[in-house]
């Protein structure tokens, strides 16, 4: 399961792509539909970005499209080792992902849902329990990479779920044409993570924030505070993510504030983050709330889904951003926000 390719091999790849990269995945809580609200808080400069929450790092992908990330340092990181895998071998090993995910294209034009249940049983779950064993807890090579991707664009609403024994049991998707590999897009990703100044750490938050001060731009986008006792949209790692991680995000934002760091952070509009987000103590490092109106699924019944406010936190003031170019405001809003499960079919097919 060791990636054969080291970063020092790699051939010199262009800092800034040619037409806008988009994210490989998709991924609950996704931001490609709030980019518009989010880029009028890019700062002017900064030498190095921080995205402690990657995701499928739309963010990121934004950033890098756009040319803002050349000459920077860039730390991507997340908790989750699948997702942080998955990168790790498209930006070592692009050709033989490609090739491993043709090959899952083929089987499952031939045999559809049936080859999704058997790559996730059969081989994706048994080859994550071994890769997590072995020395290095969570290297991915080509193939399980492969498969991570082909299970993300078939699977139901691209969601990533594990149950309590670790295995991932999210059921197949009903897409009746899904873009399962698309060479010139792994490449393009590949490219992007593979810029000088970039790591990709599975890690943390705490330990990826911990140094944040001057010249820093930092975006955090964590799991959404939910907006009812009932919501839970947000399960990513098995841990979760619950008020005192909220409280700890912000104590770490406000640290790297007070050194000099541009702050941009989007979350839910639950009360208790309004509340935690206007105290006195986020107001004197510089911070301001904004609320922004986006449709967002958070439900599984279309009627209950509709408009809701986001926030925005930061310390940059609104319009700092950066010219865009036209064509990359008009690209089209690909992967979205991933709808709830519903639970008959959770239960469907779990594993
Ligand atoms: C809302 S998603 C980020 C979405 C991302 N901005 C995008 O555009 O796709 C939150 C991410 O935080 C990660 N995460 C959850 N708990 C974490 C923790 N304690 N430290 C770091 N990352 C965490 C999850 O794995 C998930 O990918």
């Amino acid at each position: 399961m060791q990636n054969t390719r080291t970063r020092s091999d790699r051939t010199h790849v262009p800092s800034v792509s040619p037409s806008p990269t988009r994210p490989l995945l998709k991924w609950a809580g996704g931001k490609r539909q709030l980019l518009p609200a989010l880029r009028q808080h890019y700062p002017a400069s900064f030498t190095r970005y921080v995205e402690p929450f990657l995701g499928s790092g739309a963010v990121f992908f934004d950033l890098f499209s756009t040319g803002r990330l050349e000459g920077c340092a860039v730390r991507l990181a997340d908790a989750n080792p699948d997702l942080i895998g998955c990168y790790r071998a498209v930006r070592d090993q692009p050709d033989a992902v490609i090739a491993a995910l043709r090959r899952l294209a083929r089987e499952h034009r031939a045999r559809g849902s049936e080859c999704y249940y058997e790559v996730r049983d059969r081989r994706f779950n048994p080859a994550r329990a071994a890769a997590a064993a072995g020395p290095e807890s969570g290297p991915y090579d080509a193939t399980l990479a492969a498969m991570f991707i082909y299970l993300n664009r078939t699977g139901f609403n691209g969601l990533f779920r594990l149950n309590r024994r670790g295995g991932f049991n999210v059921p197949a998707g009903r897409y009746t044409d899904p873009v399962i590999c698309d060479p010139a897009h792994i490449h393009s990703v590949a490219r992007a993570l593979s810029g000088a100044g970039v790591t990709l750490e599975c890690m943390l938050f705490d330990a990826a924030l911990g140094d944040t001060g001057e010249g820093d731009f930092v975006y955090c986008d964590p799991p959404y505070a939910p907006l009812s006792r009932t919501a839970h949209f947000a399960h990513y790692t098995a841990g979760g993510f619950d008020g005192s991680d909220q409280a700890r995000l912000l104590a770490a934002l406000l640290t790297g504030a007070r050194r000099g760091a541009s702050i941009l952070l989007s979350n839910s509009s639950a009360p208790a983050m309004v509340k935690a987000y206007t105290a006195a103590p986020v107001r004197a490092a510089g911070l301001v709330l904004h609320k922004v109106p986006a449709r967002r699924a958070i439900n599984s019944r279309a009627a209950l889904r509709g408009p809701v406010d986001e926030l925005i936190l930061t310390n940059a003031p609104a319009g700092a951003r950066m010219q865009v170019p036209l064509r990359m405001l008009r690209a089209p809003l690909g992967s979205g926000d991933p709808h709830q499960l519903p639970a008959t079919r959770a239960r469907e097919r779990q594993a």
